[in-house]
Parts: C-alpha cells; structure tokens; sequence
C-alpha cells in the first residue's frame, strides 16, 4: 500500500508537535498520532515539541523533519525559516507559502488580484474602520487574521455585536479580518503533493462550523464523497489546487470553501499544517481516495523537502 516508499530511507525523523500557538492541544493530539502512525511503520521517530526549546533540532540529529504544528510559530513560517537555516529537511509548505496561508487577509488579497472569488472583506486595525466594515452588509464573520480553529471568530448581524467581536478579537490579533457572510455550504479540499483528494461537505447545526463544532460537538456531518457532481466537484479541486499554489503553499495541505445559493464558490482559506488526528479532514479525505492514515503519513514525510528550493 505504500506505493514503494522505503522506511528506512525516511532515515531519523523529528516529529514536531506542541509548541507555543493557542492550538498547542490540537498538535500534541495529531503530532502523536503521525508519531504513532510512523513507528508502527518501522519508521525511527521522535517527538520534539519546539516549546521545550529548539536546541537538537539540528541535520546532525535527524534526517527530516515532520511538522505537525499547527498555528503562530509552527504553521506561519517562522519554524520553516529555523529549519532552512539548520538545513533539516522538512514536511509541507516553504517560510513565503506557510506565512502567506496564515495570514488571511493577505491570502485574500492574493487571491482578488488574480479574480479568485473570495468573500469581501476590510482589514480594521481600530475601532475607526468598523463603520466602514458595516457597509459591506451584516451578517458579516469577524476574524483574527493569523488564527486557526475557529479561535476568535464570531457571526455578528449589527454594529454592536460587531464592536464586541472586533474587541474580542483584537486582543488575539494585530489584525481583525472582517468579511461578508456567505450563506451556503462549507467544502473544503485536502491537497496530497500536485493532487486535489476528493471534496468533504460540513454539516454543522452551529451558525458556522466553530470551535465547538470542530471538536467537541457529536452532530457535527462529514459528507465525503460531498455529493456534488463529477464536474463540479473537479472544477472545485482545480480552484483549491490553484488558490493553495497562488499562496506559494506546498507539499500538503487545505482549502476551505463556501458555495452561495447559485453554486458560486468562495475560497475562504487555506491551512498549510491541518489536523492529523486520525478523524480529521484531510485523513477523511485521503481515506476516501484509498489512502489510509498510515500511509498518508508514509506519504507526507516522504515528500519532506528543503524550503529554499521550493
Ligand atoms: N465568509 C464566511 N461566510 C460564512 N461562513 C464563514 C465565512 N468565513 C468563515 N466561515 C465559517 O467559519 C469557519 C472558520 O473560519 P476560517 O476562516 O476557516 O477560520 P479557521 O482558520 O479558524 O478555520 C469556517 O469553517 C466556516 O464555517
Ligand atoms: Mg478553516
């Protein structure tokens, strides 16, 4: 099944997980589970968890790294830059494709200049933009720009509740993205190396598809395959394809999207370090694809590569 990737070739490889972001939990979670997935594989794996310090993490000690942290320091770039310095190859996107993908409002910006739907949206540094934010049109989403797991993000329908969310989230952020609402369902696309896996529609009962949502709630509806039909299900695969190498991202990774009423999609954003507990979506998706977990993690950590020549 693993398609001829040879463990020992794989040589010592550093599974970072932890860290410092507020989705520390999240990554213990999923960098165990690659960890596991690994060593059950015969693969020499250690866990390294970069809040402990980075001194070890050096090409002497390993041959590769697997990056499995999600969020600030570990997914923005910052980790990617420590690991081209040392020269330890690693899994996933390079320092310019992990900061742009972490940075919401300069994804979008991207993406509008090259016509990539995308929701609308203003950037307010203070209070002062709000009133500008609330022509857009309520309901508007309420953003950290540079968070993940929902952290920070409220649906807000007035100028009040969009004075207390910005607050709340510009005590997690420098930057507060707020956008357009779109009414419809959530997609989102696993990218594998060049290859979009098949599409997972979210079913939430929440407003949005929230922290709750994500990992607490039991309700919570995974459709994949998503059910939409072959050609639109394609063209979707080919946006996510082209939005996550439009960031610069690579090696592996997501696209979350928003179909309107009219079947219209709108990429709301990209995740270069997503969930990799073995119930997380690009897992689901890969399993859809034939992939099963273990050998997705055989596949990611093979594609290891070094930054700089991305
Ligand atoms: N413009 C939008 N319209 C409707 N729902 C949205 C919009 N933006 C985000 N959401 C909802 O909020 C969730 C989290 O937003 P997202 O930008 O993906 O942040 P995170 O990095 O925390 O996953 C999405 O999965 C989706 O359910
Ligand atoms: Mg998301």
């Amino acid at each position: 099944m693993n398609q001829g990737i040879d463990k020992t070739d794989l040589g010592r490889v550093a599974v970072l997980l932890g860290g410092r972001a507020a989705e520390r939990e999240i990554s213990l979670i999923s960098g165990r589970a690659v960890l596991e997935a690994l060593r059950r594989q015969g693969v020499d794996a250690h866990p390294f968890d970069p809040a402990d310090g980075l001194t070890g993490l050096t090409a002497d000690a390993f041959t590769r790294a697997f990056v499995v942290l999600h969020g600030r320091g570990g997914e923005d770039g910052v980790i990617q830059g420590y690991l081209d310095s040392v020269g330890l190859a690693y899994t996933g996107s390079g320092v310019a494709g992990s900061a742009l993908a972490m940075d919401k409002y300069r994804s979008k910006l991207l993406w509008r200049g090259l016509g990539l739907a995308t929701p609308d949206f203003i950037v307010a540094r203070d209070a002062g933009g709000l009133s500008a934010a609330a022509r857009l049109g309520f309901p508007l989403m309420v953003k950290p720009a540079h968070e993940g797991s929902s952290i920070g993000i409220r649906k807000v329908d007035d100028l009040a509740a969009l004075e207390s969310a910005w607050r709340e989230a510009a005590a997690l952020d420098d930057e507060v993205l707020i956008e357009q609402w779109i009414d419809g369902a959530e997609y989102t696309c696993a990218l594998l190396g060049a290859r979009a896996l098949p599409l997972i529609r979210l079913e939430t009962t929440n407003p949005f598809y929230d922290y709750a949502a994500k990992y607490q709630d039991e309700d919570t509806l995974y459709h994949c395959p998503s059910g939409l039909d072959e050609a639109t299900e394609k063209a979707f695969q080919e946006l996510a394809r082209t939005a996550f190498a439009a960031l610069g991202a690579s090696g592996w990774g997501r696209i979350d999207l928003m179909v309107d009423g009219s079947g219209r999609p709108w990429l709301i954003e990209a995740n270069t370090v997503p969930g990799m507990t073995d119930h997380s979506l690009v897992p689901m998706a890969a399993r859809a694809a034939g992939i099963d977990f273990d050998e997705l993690v055989l596949r990611i950590a093979a594609s290891a590569g070094h930054g700089g020549a991305r």
